[in-house]
């Protein structure tokens, strides 16, 4: 196994590399790409890809890989779902894109479909092509509706690259490094991230979780009657794959409903099924006041979605807000595709098999010995977190994991504020098979870089 650290591999994770991805045409693409295509980007991997179908990707010199990263939680519904290529074609040979020179219906339709599995009373949809995209719109929609200007956000989250969603990410210093002056008006809490920062025994009841940093925060730093919003991850991504104590989402609704502070819900990662259910939320019966959502949404189509009720939404009037883009009839097809084939195939209940699945096997890695610290997840978003017995980060072990499943032709992504967690997201259309595969070769990798 071999394993170099790119310089530019500091800000998403070490870059993992395979031998067998080092074949003549990669090596050309890489060139190519080195010349050609901006630095910025910070590669999980050095595959070059050119084909996709199903649970595999297919490199340029012809090796497959079982692909468990979706590309970041995207194609959940893997690579190429019939249904939703059925659907794109479809579009492709009607229309394409008005933009709001016209309604059209794909976006009526997709409106529709996304504010029925959407909590109780969001009920209004705006639509753009990103997360932070819909980062950036909600943040807008909550500051024009309350008149207030502070943001509050959770240490540790990700919310995306354009200055306001940076402004409201905390999980890496070097997402934000360089851009000051940032978006005022935005303050930090702690993230119930037990593992990382608490002292109260495992299981004990946690002050974040309760509330106690939010009103310290708003005894010393900022008056909760300044706050525009609270921005919250239910389930941190970037972050680490951190599920918070049960309860936590409901301190925010309760301080939120308390403050006159509307609730956005980011579910650019967590959400369309992810979890087990349609979104993360929806396991504490929790409603927000804004949810968003993009990622998995379109199934690798560029498409994100503001969800809220029709009430708070007018407080956008007629060009308050807007985009080229946001809602593209092609996007839009792509998403009700993507809606119809969860329900269809029946991939909520899925994800939860998956989740439970992985997390058996996980636990009998930490049962064996050396195995992850901790594992954690809803569904079929699941954390594996490596630390020593001292509970030091093990972040070139994680690194070695991955270039040792990348190896043996499985890809697997890490996260976390150290980089020492291996995430699984796995597509929902995995069969057991093709998973107990994945997980085979994951186990063995991380039962070979045992200390
Ligand atoms: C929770 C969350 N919000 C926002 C974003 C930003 O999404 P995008 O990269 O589509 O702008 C991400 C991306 O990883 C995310 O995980």
């Amino acid at each position: 196994m071999t394993q170099t650290l790119p310089a530019d591999a500091t800000a998403t994770g070490h870059t993992a590399t395979s031998p067998a991805a080092s074949g003549s045409a990669s090596r050309t693409w890489r060139d190519r790409d080195r010349s050609a295509v901006s630095p910025a980007y910070s590669r999980y991997t050095d595959l070059v890809i050119q084909d996709g179908e199903g649970v595999h990707v297919v490199d340029v010199d012809g090796r497959r890989y079982l692909d468990l990263g979706c590309g970041i939680a995207v194609t959940s519904l893997g690579h190429r779902h019939p249904a939703v290529a059925a659907a794109v074609h479809a579009q492709v040979d009607s229309y394409w894109h008005t933009s709001v020179v016209t309604q059209h219906v794909r976006q009526t339709e997709a409106a529709e479909r996304i504010a029925a599995i959407a909590p109780g009373p969001l009920d209004t949809v705006f639509f753009a092509n990103s997360g932070a995209e819909v980062v950036e719109g909600a943040i807008k929609l909550a500051r024009r509706a309350t008149g207030r200007p502070g943001i509050l956000v959770f240490e540790g989250g990700f919310h995306g690259r354009t200055m306001g969603a940076v402004t409201c990410t905390t999980s890496k210093a070097h997402y934000r490094e360089g851009y000051a002056p940032l978006l005022p008006e935005v303050y930090v809490s702690p993230y119930p991230y037990c593992l990382d920062r608490c002292s109260h025994p495992p299981g004990a009841p946690c002050p974040i979780a309760l509330g106690a940093e939010l009103e310290r925060l708003f005894a010393r730093m900022v008056a909760p009657s300044q706050l525009a919003a609270m921005l919250v991850e239910p389930i941190q991504g970037e972050g680490g794959y951190v599920v918070p104590p049960a309860g936590f989402l409901g301190t925010l609704r309760r301080l939120c409903d308390q403050h006159g502070i509307l609730l956005i819900a980011d579910e650019v990662q967590s959400g369309m099924g992810r979890t087990g259910r349609w979104f993360a939320v929806d396991h504490e019966q929790v409603v927000p006041d804004v949810l968003i959502t993009a990622k998995a949404l379109g199934n690798g189509l560029p498409i994100g979605a503001i969800v809220a009720r029709r009430e708070l939404m007018g407080a956008w009037d007629p060009g308050a807000h807007g985009t080229t883009f946001g809602g593209n009839a092609v996007a839009c097809a792509a998403a009700i595709a993507v809606i119809d084939t969860i329900e269809r195939e029946g991939l909520l209940a899925r994800a939860t098999a998956i989740g439970a699945r992985s997390q058996a096997a996980a636990r009998g890695w930490q049962a064996a010995g050396g195995g992850p610290a901790e594992v954690r997840g809803v569904g079929a978003m699941i954390g594996l977190e490596f630390r020593d017995d001292a509970g030091r980060p093990q972040t070139e072990r994680v690194a070695r994991i991955r270039a040792a499943c990348l190896e043996a032709g499985v890809i697997v992504l890490g996260c976390g504020i150290h980089d020492n967690v291996i995430r699984l997201i796995p597509p929902l259309v995995i069969s057991d098979a093709d998973l107990d595969h994945g997980l085979s070769v994951l186990g063995q990798a991380v039962q070979a870089t045992r200390p």
